[in-house]
C-alpha cells in the first residue's frame, strides 16, 4: 500500500509517504527563504516523498521558539515562500506549511528579551522560564495572525496547511490541562480549553479558500500529570474532524515531558511507531485521514500499519535529514532506514543548520 497514490482533500500525493514537520535552520536571520532552504527542499522533492510539511512557520513575532524558521507573520515573506513552492511544484512535488506560535517555548532571547506568553503561568522546568499570561486582546490578535499566515501560504501557493497543535507550543499549551489553567473564555474545562483552536480554525477558514486543505498535528498525550491524555484528545479530534479538518497527525509530548517526541536510539522494530497504539484509538473513532509519526525506519513496520488501518498515510522526519531521497530507496528495495536516532540533528544551537551529525562530522 506504501507506494499507492492517495487523495487528501484534493492534494494527489504519489505515495504514502510525508515529511513531518522539520525546523531546517535554513532561513536567513529575518525569516526569509533562502536558495539554501529551497535546494533542501528540493532534494526532498526528488527524492519521492509523496508530501512535505515545511519546517514550523511563525505567524506572530511573538511567538518565535527558534533561531532562522520560517516567517510567515508579514506579506513580504510570500515572494520568497512562492519561489520555494515553485521549485517544489516544478518537481511534481506536493507541500504544505505548518504553522506556529511558540508559546511558553520561546526564549526571552529570541523576543527581544520579552518574556514568553502562554494561556498561564505555569513554569517550564525544562527552559526554567515562566510565561506571562497571554490577555484577551492578545489572544485575538495572535488568532487573526493564524488567519492572516494561511491567507500568505494560500498566496505563496503551499498546497495546504498544517496548524501546529502538538508538542506543548501554544495550540498544544491552550488544549492541555496541564499549561491551561485559566477559567474565562479560554480555559476552565474541556469545552473551553478548546475554543482557542477553535477560533484559529475559524480564523484560518474565513482567510483561505473553501476547500483548502487544513490539516493538524496533536498530541495525543502529554505524557505529564494533569496533561492531555488520549481519552480527551480523541474528543478534540472529533470536534475537529465536525469543524471540517482534513486530516489529523498524531503525536505527543512536550519539552517538558523530556524526550517523548522524538524519541532515542530505535533500532529494533519493536522500538519502532511508539505513537502506533494512539494513532490506532484516533482511527477507529475518526473518519478523517489520520497520520502516524514517530521512529518509522522500517519499510515493513510501514506498510504493517498500513495494511492494519492503524494509519493511513506514514510521516517521517528524521531519516529523511539523513536521507531526503529515503522512499525513493524504498521503492527500490532497501528495507531500513539508515537513522539510528541519535538526535544530533536536534543539537542546532551548535550546528549552523539543521543535518545529520552521523553523515556530516
Ligand atoms: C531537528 C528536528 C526538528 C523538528 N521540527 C519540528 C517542527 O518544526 N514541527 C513539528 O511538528 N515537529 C518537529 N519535529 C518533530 C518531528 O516532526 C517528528 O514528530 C519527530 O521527529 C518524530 O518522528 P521521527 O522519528 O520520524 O523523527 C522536529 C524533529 C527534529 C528531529
Amino acid at each position: 500500500m506504501l507506494f499507492k497514490p492517495y487523495n487528501l482533500s484534493g492534494i494527489e500525493i504519489e505515495n504514502r509517504f510525508i515529511r513531518s514537520a522539520t525546523y531546517e535552520k535554513r532561513a536567513d536571520v529575518d525569516g526569509f527563504a533562502t536558495d539554501a532552504l529551497i535546494e533542501f527542499y528540493r532534494e526532498l522533492a526528488k527524492g519521492g516523498v509523496g508530501l512535505i510539511i515545511t519546517g514550523n512557520a511563525l505567524v506572530h513575532v511573538s511567538g518565535r521558539s527558534v533561531p532562522q524558521m520560517i516567517c510567515i507573520h508579514k506579506d513580504h515573506y510570500i515572494d520568497k515562500l512562492k519561489r520555494l513552492t515553485k521549485a517544489i511544484h516544478n518537481l511534481d512535488g506536493k507541500v504544505i506549511i505548518q504553522l506556529v506560535h511558540g508559546g511558553r517555548q520561546c526564549f526571552p532571547a529570541l523576543l527581544g528579551g520579552q518574556q514568553p506568553i502562554a494561556p498561564s503561568e505555569v513554569y517550564d522546568p525544562s527552559t526554567k522560564i515562566t510565561p506571562r499570561e497571554v490577555t484577551n486582546e492578545e489572544i485575538w490578535e495572535i488568532i487573526e495572525a493564524f488567519g492572516d499566515a494561511a491567507r500568505r501560504a494560500m498566496y505563496a501557493g503551499f498546497d495546504g496547511i498544517q496548524i501546529h497543535g502538538a508538542h506543548g507550543y501554544l495550540v498544544s499549551e491552550f488544549l492541555s490541562p496541564h499549561t491551561n489553567r485559566r477559567d474565562d473564555y479560554w480555559g476552565g474545562d474541556e469545552e473551553r480549553r478548546f475554543h482557542f483552536l477553535e477560533e484559529v480554525y475559524k480564523a484560518i477558514k474565513k482567510e483561505a479558500a473553501d476547500n483548502y486543505p487544513i490539516l493538524i498535528k496533536m498530541n495525543a498525550d502529554d505524557f505529564i500529570e494533569g496533561g492531555l491524555k488520549p481519552k480527551e484528545s480523541i474528543r478534540i479530534a472529533k470536534r475537529l474532524e465536525e469543524l471540517g479538518i482534513c486530516a489529523i497527525e498524531v503525536s505527543g509530548g512536550m519539552y517538558e515531558s523530556g524526550i517523548k517526541t522524538v524519541q532515542l536510539n530505535i533500532i529494533k522494530e519493536e522500538q519502532e511507531a511508539y505513537f502506533r497504539d494512539n494513532c490506532r484509538l484516533f482511527k477507529k473513532e475518526l473518519n478523517i485521514p489520520v497520520i502516524l509519526v514517530g521512529g518509522i525506519r522500517s519499510k515493513s513496520v510501514a506498510e504493517d500499519v498500513l495494511q492494519k488501518g492503524d494509519a493511513d498515510l506514514i510521516s517521517i522526519s528524521r531519516p529523511l535529514i539523513r536521507e531526503p531521497d529515503l522512499p525513493n530507496k524504498f521503492k527500490e528495495g532497501k528495507e531500513k532506514a539508515d537513522c539510528i536516532s541519535c538526535n544530533g540533528c536536534m543539537r542546532f544551537q551548535k550546528l549552523d543548520m539543521v543535518k545529520c551529525t552521523q553523515i556530516n562530522k
